[in-house]
């Protein structure tokens, strides 16, 4: 029997460019994540998921790796990697990688020899002869810049990217490239990672003959590879010839999954080849398709994406939970609101918190960081936001236009951890790699620290109640006031209690009814974010948790 012990765990995510710097060098390092081990340890996390640390030239900010077997040494090398996990390890916490191979860096090893044929890279990649008549292979595009073909001058082909130029995707058809995968898994597991995060693993499948995608531009080819006809049985492979072999957590990035589609992967029940997913469709509140096209916060399709995963799972797969990750502007600026950012942090922690599942809080994410809103385009660093700028909606004017990018760039969640008010936020003695939130003097972790009802406290009381409460693990989930657009309530339901979460997703005071059948007066007020509570109204994004035990 697999041991399941992420089930009862809550992870950090570490954005490591902009975590902690350690070396003063200005840029975030192990040495820094080092220093912090005991701080994620006082949220109540138990796992740390680190975005790549690998050397990189850093295209894709270390998406782009150029070697899977070592660590970058601007993040500290081997050494500093191997004593943060021995110190993660001696506190009972666990770290899982990401593992990026739908695609390589271009300064790769294998993409260098590849393009000069030299076997046995040959056939690494996906390279294509160009057309007679001047036409690019396919019609797909890259999702990050442009089309998804680049022309090689030194093969004399073309090569796919379905992400930055620089990202060439790897060729999983190739068999070779699968027994690479394996080594490199083998080899983090050996070193003692306890899993991985796949980064867009439902992509490394293309359809044979790489057909044009008739639903273009709008779909962007995307329906074309994701969940493409190998998928399955490659990530089967992965899990006969490895995972199954370790105790260790997978945990697959997978953009436009449904429920119905992530039990494909995940039921527990049916060989499951996979443990966790990450869906976007909590990401989509707010825009449509990409963060890029911004809408009107809509409650009510966030409640409904809620309750689907948690009803569709239940009983038969688990997931993980999250608002925020490194590729996502930040919450309280999204679903919340600026101006009531303590209340409105706090309850967008609990809307998530207490459902089923593993949840995992993105770095700052705990002090409830806001967006960045640069005054100039050439601040933006993401490869992807800068291609936004300068190639999409270029009829729209300059204001209009960067407008989009602070709605819709990921930079706005990739700003340094404010550590404290002092000089550089406490991020670094030396001059920062990329920029601060000006905000830092009044939201930062030393001023958190200090006082008990501040955002941070609250995560660590609210994840202290997560797993004191075995209603929140195994209990049963049912949603309550469904059509209400400013409102979002939910019950977890055991042999052993009952909680009842309720959240105010509104700048207005508004009435409350406790619904059917619960009985406050019998019930304790476990978790608020207001001091005073006036059980018939909820006040401007007011949060509470009501516990009844039998
Ligand atoms: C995933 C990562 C993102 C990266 C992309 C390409 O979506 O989360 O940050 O840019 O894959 O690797
Ligand atoms: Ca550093």
């Amino acid at each position: 029997m697999k041991k399941q012990w992420y089930k009862d765990m809550v992870f950090y995510q570490i954005w490591p460019r902009s975590f902690k710097d350690g070396n003063g060098d200005g840029m975030g390092d192990l040495l820094g994540v080092y220093e912090k081990l005991d701080y994620i340890k006082s949220l109540g996390c138990d796992g740390i998921w680190f975005s790549p640390l690998y050397p990189s030239p850093g295209v894709d900010c270390g998406y782009d790796i150029s070697d899977y077997m070592d660590i970058a040494q601007e993040f500290g090398g081997m050494d500093a990697f191997k004593k943060m996990l021995d110190g993660a390890h001696g506190r009972g916490m666990k770290v899982i990688m990401d593992l990026v191979v739908n695609h390589t860096s271009t300064q790769h090893e294998w993409f260098q020899k590849s393009r000069q044929r030299i076997d046995p890279y040959t056939d690494y990649y996906i390279w294509r002869p160009a057309k007679p008549n001047g036409k690019l292979p396919n019609n797909w595009d890259s999702l990050f810049e442009g089309k998804a073909w680049a022309w090689d001058e030194v093969r004399q082909e073309y090569y796919m990217h379905l992400f930055a130029i620089e990202q060439a995707d790897l060729n999983m058809d190739n068999p070779l490239v699968r027994e690479e995968v394996k080594k490199i898994l083998r080899y983090w597991l050996d070193l003692g990672v306890d899993g991985f995060r796949e980064d867009v693993i439902t992509f490394i499948s293309k359809p044979e003959g790489l057909p044009d995608d008739r639903l273009m531009p709008a779909s962007k080819g995307i329906f074309m590879f994701n969940h493409g006809p190998h998928l399955h049985e490659y990530l089967e492979e992965f899990k006969r010839d490895v995972f199954s072999k370790y105790d260790c957590m997978i945990l697959a990035e997978a953009p436009l999954v449904t429920p119905k589609k992530a039990l494909e992967y995940i039921d527990e029940g049916n060989a499951p080849v996979l443990d966790m997913m990450i869906q976007f469709a909590t990401q989509e509140a707010d825009s449509f398709m990409t963060d890029y096209i911004h809408m009107p916060f809509n409650l009510r399709k966030l409640k409904r994406t809620y309750t689907k995963w948690q009803t569709e799972l239940d009983g038969k797969g688990w997931n993980m939970l999250y608002i925020e990750n490194h590729d996502h502007p930040r919450m309280v600026s999204r679903y919340g609101s600026e101006k009531f950012q303590k209340e409105s942090a706090k309850m967008l922690a609990a809307s998530y918190l207490f459902q089923k599942g593993t949840p995992f809080i993105y770095q700052g994410q705990e002090i409830g960081m806001t967006n960045w809103y640069p005054s100039d385009p050439e601040m933006y660093e993401d490869v992807q936001t800068r291609w936004q700028y300068f190639n999409v909606a270029t009829k729209r004017s300059p204001e209009k236009r960067l407008q989009r990018l602070w709605h819709g760039s990921r930079d706005a969640a990739r700003t340094p951890v404010q550590w404290d008010g002092g000089e550089n936020a406490g991020f670094t003695t030396g001059k920062p790699w990329f920029y601060i939130n000006e905000n830092y003097k009044h939201i930062n972790v030393a001023d958190q620290e200090k006082d008990e009802h501040s955002v941070l406290n609250f995560y660590r009381r609210a994840v202290q109640l997560r797993k004191e409460l075995s209603c929140v693990r195994h209990g049963n989930y049912q949603e309550y006031g469904k059509l209400s657009g400013t409102c979002y309530t939910y019950s977890r339901e055991d042999e052993n209690q009952k909680i009842l979460v309720v959240c105010a997703f509104c700048e207005k005071q508004q009435k409350w009814k406790v619904p059917a059948g619960f009985d406050l007066d019998a019930a304790e007020l476990v978790l608020r974010n207001y001091e005073k509570v006036d059980p018939s109204v909820l006040k401007p994004y007011e949060t509470r948790v009501y516990l009844w035990k039998k």
